[in-house]
């Protein structure tokens, strides 16, 4: 099936077989190996890049569904010259990854909520309780969302 996908603000046009995985797609047909995968079955968040802003896990999701979408990965954090962003900045600063195989969804992850208005730390540690770290590194990724996002909704209003 032929699909035009938006990836990390490039447009592709690709013939993809209807059963590929997103996953499969960036890695595989674009070269994007920054996604990682893991369990390829939704459960570790290895593989989470965003769509249309959203954390998507890229192992449950149809390469075929990303027609018309715009797909956002690890390596469009920063792209080749470019400063690393602040979470990016703050995992390096905390030693928040060991081998770093799961690191790119969690800044994936981190990345949505950032985006969001008025991201509170709350959300921040919801939406990286889905990611498993086999360094157990988590102590460190808790320093990040506690130097990124603010304490609590109450001080950071929506
Ligand atoms: S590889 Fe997708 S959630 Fe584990
Ligand atoms: S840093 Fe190795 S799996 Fe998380």
């Amino acid at each position: 099936m032929r699909i035009t996908v938006e990836v990390n603000g490039r447009t592709r046009e690709s013939d993809v077989e209807p059963r590929m995985l997103l996953c499969d797609y960036l890695r595989h047909e674009l070269g994007l190996t920054g996604t990682h995968v893991g369990c390829e079955h939704g459960v570790c968040g290895a593989c989470t890049v965003l769509v249309d802003g959203e954390a998507v896990r890229s192992c449950l999701t149809l390469a075929v569904q990303m027609s018309g979408r715009s797909v956002r990965t690890v390596e469009d954090l920063a792209p080749e010259g470019e400063e690393l962003t602040e979470i990016q900045l703050a995992f390096r600063k905390h030693h928040a990854l060991q081998c770093g195989f799961c690191t790119p969804g969690i800044l994936m992850s981190l990345t949505a909520e950032q985006n969001r208005p008025a991201p509170s730390r709350e959300d921040a540690l919801d939406s990286v309780r889905g990611h498993i770290c086999r360094c157990t590194g988590y102590r460190g990724i808790k320093r990040v969302v506690e130097e990124v996002f603010a304490e609590s909704d109450a001080e950071n209003p929506r």
